[in-house]
Formats: C-alpha cells, sequence, structure tokens
C-alpha cells in the first residue's frame, strides 16, 4: 500500500463517503475491559483477566487494568468523543462481573446504574448502540471457565436478566465475541486468560461459548428485546504456505481450528467434519448432543465479521515471535505460522493484506450462502506506535497516524469492492463497518504497548487525544 499525501488521504474519505449505501451503518468499537478500569468499584467481581493480569509474566509491560482508560469516570467524555465524530454506532460491551460479580443472582445496581448513565449520554449524543454481552471477562467465581458447560447456563441466564433490563434501550445485540480466540489463545495456547495450555483438549470450551451463545439467543428473544441479535466471529482466511500436502492438510486443519468450527455449527447447525488424522482429539465436537446444536444454530438477524490477517500455515514448528505471543506459544504443534514477506506489518507484526478481508467475505459467501444473515464488518483496525506532537506554531497537539488512514481506508475500500464487485461475496448484504478502537487501550497479554485507538489515551493522566485517524473517518461519515 502506497504512502498517501493527507490530501490524497481526505480525497478518498470523500470518495468511500459517497459509495457507501443508503443506511450503511458506520461505528467505532471498544470492550468493558479493556477500557473501563474502576475494577474495584461499586462492587465489581474479579474477572478471569483480573486474576490473570496479577500472574508475573503473563501481560508485556507487567500493566493490569485496574485504570484502563478511565472510562467509567469518563463517560460524558467519551460520549462527545463519538457525537464529534459522527458515527452512527457505539460497540461497546457490557462487563459481566460488574453486572453479577459471582456470575449468577441478580443484577448488581451500581453497574446497572453505570450503564443507564452510558445509555443516557449515547441517546444525548444521538449515537445508537451494539451492546456485546460477553467480550471474554469471564466471572472468575464461575469456576473452569467456559471449560465448564454451567458456564454457558449461566451466560443464558445473565442474557435473560440483561435482556428484561435493558431490552428497550440497546440498538443491537452480540451475544459473544471471537470465541475462537477465547478458545485458541485462552485455553488452548495459554496467552491469554484463564491460561490454560491445553492445545486440543480446549474444544470443551469452544462447544460451551456457543452453546452459551445460543442459549443467549434464546434468552434475548425470550425477553422480548427489541434489537436485532447476532454473534461476532474472527475470521482469518487460511493460505498454505507452499504446494505440499503437508502445508495443505495443516492449512485446513487451522482453518477448521479457527474458522469453521465456531461459523458452522452457528450458521448450518453442525460442526465441521474432523481433519483426517485428527478425529481422536475432534471428539469433543464432533459427539456432542444434537439438542446442543439445535440451540446454537438459532437463527440470527446478522453476523458480526472481525477481521485483522490473513493466515499462512506451514508444516513443522517455526515462526518468528509477535507482541502477541501467539507464535511462540505455538511452538510444540506440528505446524506454525509462516511469515509474509510480501505484506508491510502493524506495530502488532501483522500482515496488512486488505484483500484477504474481501476473501473472508467470499470464504462467508460461499461456505454460508442463503444461511448468511446480513453481515456487520464487527472489528477492524490495526495498531502502530503512535505519538503526539506539538504543533510547532500553536502547541496543540497532534498525532499524525496516517499508516492507520491507509489502514482503515484500504480495508473499507475492499470490503465495498468484495459486495458489489460480482464476485461470490456480492450476495452478501453488508449493512456497516465498524473501527476497532475508538481509544488505545489496554491489548490484553500485550497490555499498553499496542494503540488502536482513533483516539490517544495517556496512559497516566488519560488525556484524551483524536488522532489524524479520527478526524479521517468524521470525514467519510459526512461525506455519505
Ligand atoms: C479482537 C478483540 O475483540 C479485541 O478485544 C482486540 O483488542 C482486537 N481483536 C485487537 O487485538
Amino acid at each position: 500500500m502506497a504512502a498517501a499525501s493527507p490530501e490524497e488521504r481526505r480525497e478518498f474519505a470523500r470518495d468511500l463517503g459517497a459509495r457507501l449505501p443508503a443506511g450503511f451503518v458506520l461505528g467505532a468499537a471498544t470492550s468493558a475491559f479493556q477500557i473501563e478500569g474502576a475494577t474495584h468499584e461499586g462492587g465489581r467481581g474479579e474477572s478471569v483477566w483480573d486474576a490473570f493480569t496479577t500472574q508475573p509474566g503473563r501481560i508485556l509491560d507487567g500493566s493490569t487494568a485496574d485504570r484502563a482508560t478511565d472510562h467509567f469516570h469518563r463517560v460524558d467524555e467519551d460520549a462527545a468523543l463519538l457525537h464529534d465524530l459522527g458515527v452512527d454506532s457505539y460497540r461497546f460491551s457490557f462487563a459481566w462481573p460488574r453486572l453479577q460479580p459471582e456470575g449468577k443472582g441478580s443484577l448488581r445496581q451500581a453497574g446497572v446504574d453505570f450503564y443507564e448513565r452510558l445509555l443516557d449520554r449515547l441517546d444525548a449524543a444521538g449515537v445508537s448502540t451494539l451492546a456485546t454481552l460477553f467480550h471474554w471477562d469471564t466471572p472468575n467465581e464461575l469456576r473452569g471457565g467456559w471449560f465448564n458447560r454451567d458456564t454457558a447456563q449461566r451466560f443464558g441466564d445473565f442474557a435473560f436478566q440483561m435482556g428484561e433490563r435493558f431490552g428497550d434501550r440497546i440498538g443491537s445485540w452480540v451475544t459473544v465475541n471471537e470465541p475462537a480466540t477465547v478458545t485458541l489463545d485462552g485455553y488452548a495456547l495459554g496467552v491469554h486468560a484463564p491460561g490454560a495450555a491445553r492445545l486440543f483438549n480446549a474444544l470443551p470450551a469452544a462447544h460451551h461459548q456457543l452453546l452459551g451463545h445460543g442459549l443467549a439467543v434464546q434468552a434475548l428473544r425470550g425477553a422480548a428485546v427489541s434489537g436485532p441479535i447476532g454473534i461476532v466471529n474472527v475470521h482469518s482466511p487460511v493460505v498454505p504456505a507452499s504446494g505440499s500436502d503437508a502445508d495443505a492438510a495443516f492449512a485446513s486443519l487451522f482453518d477448521v481450528l479457527h474458522n469453521r468450527i465456531f461459523a458452522d455449527p452457528v450458521l448450518l447447525g453442525h460442526y465441521p467434519d474432523a481433519p483426517e488424522g485428527f478425529e481422536a482429539l475432534f471428539s469433543a465436537i464432533t459427539e456432542v448432543d444434537p439438542a446442543d446444536l439445535l440451540v446454537i444454530s438459532e437463527k440470527l438477524d446478522f453476523y458480526g465479521l472481525n477481521y485483522y490477517m490473513p493466515s499462512k500455515i506451514a508444516a513443522g514448528s517455526g515462526g518468528s515471535s509477535t507482541p502477541d505471543g501467539v507464535s511462540s506459544a505455538m511452538a510444540s504443534l506440528p505446524f506454525h505460522l509462516a511469515p509474509w514477506p510480501e505484506f508491510p506489518t502493524t506495530g502488532f507484526g501483522w500482515p496488512i493484506a486488505p484483500e484477504f478481508l474481501g476473501t473472508a467475505l467470499d470464504e462467508l459467501a460461499t461456505r454460508y450462502g442463503s444461511a448468511l444473515p446480513p453481515v456487520y464488518i464487527t472489528e477492524n483496525g490495526a495498531s502502530f506506535p503512535d505519538a503526539i506532537d506539538l504543533d510547532p506554531e500553536n502547541g496543540t497537539p497532534h498525532v499524525h497516524d496516517g499508516a492507520r488512514i491507509d489502514y482503515l481506508a484500504a480495508h473499507l475500500d475492499a470490503a465495498l469492492q468484495a459486495v458489489t464487485g460480482g464476485g461470490a461475496a456480492s450476495g452478501i448484504d453488508l449493512r456497516g463497518y465498524y473501527v476497532w478502537s475508538l481509544l488505545d487501550n489496554f491489548e490484553w497479554a500485550a497490555g499498553y504497548t499496542q494503540r488502536f485507538g482513533l483516539v490517544h489515551v495517556d496512559f497516566e493522566d488519560f488525556t484524551r487525544t483524536p488522532k489524524d485517524s479520527y478526524h479521517w473517518l468524521r470525514l467519510v461519515a459526512e461525506s455519505r
């Protein structure tokens, strides 16, 4: 991707804005644990991530999310930032342990009050909502976490109470966010909370999250919420590193593990077949009660796609390490993530490959056809080492994040092209695009080392400084 001049970037923003279909939703996203802070206020319970961050060596910079961006105390300021950004919708998550400190029982009033306040401010700002019920902060009291089937029941109960309490206030609902990442990073590789490195024995955590998703859909419908309901899955198109049979076999294994286990049962009502030679390892999902699959495949109103990058898979161990810790944690597996020398990379070392967002959409259309409901891109974005620059003339702070603008522009462009270009994805009803993230925030195992925000956050005094990408996205929004 060639670097563009500021005027070229503005021109492209106007062009993108003009190309957005009528009613297309532009949004910005966050999640509770990554921004709220105030982890000890209002009787909030401990989440698996609170526990994980206190274990030595788990978080790259040794940080916790105890204060994060201090959003809990800055709701007015953050709602104003969304208003001025001109987006239609804000994707945020409810912190389960703030609302049900022990993962069961009635909702805690202090938690309810906090989200009521947030929703009041968003209403006043004219910003609608896409609210996620589970964005990784499992209450630590739920022993065994998602490895325990009962957590799915507890989550269904939480969803019902949230539906009853907030059912007329939320624009759209997401049940669970990226169950693939929770399963793979949290339960298989152990680089995320709860830090379990069970490799293939992690698969029950996938099934229980999907069951929790289905129970939550039923619960929200039972509570008669007014808004549409969906799930958010991360998709990473998988490519074998070479034409060898071994690379091809491991690439299709990784595609199953990362993408298909989480999408097929939701959209098609069954798990993918176990790849040859892996039958025994897959029994945790291939031998489940068919009644569970009926729950998991409850019809959805929309499908949320998170896209960051493709995956190139090669047989054997290897791979270079990145700050997300994933490659290193895969060392004992018989395959690895191969590098993409042809693509530039983000601060995380992730390849910048917008054309693969088109591939992800093509794959959704090809694999799921008429079973695919309308799609929203619920997350897309990039981390870069942004710094504040003071204007030499007047001392005004700026963050010149041209690389992020180019990333967002190329991805939104690729998505629009994919759904209008006459290829497989042209059958997809793409309804919106959310940037990850509104704010720089606590990036899980990478702590505060990776900045994804449209708005820079000073993690000492919590000053917010809109970056160039924020002003750029506003121009896209204004150009519709
Ligand atoms: C997806 C997750 O939903 C979000 O929490 C995370 O910050 C981004 N990926 C970037 O890693």
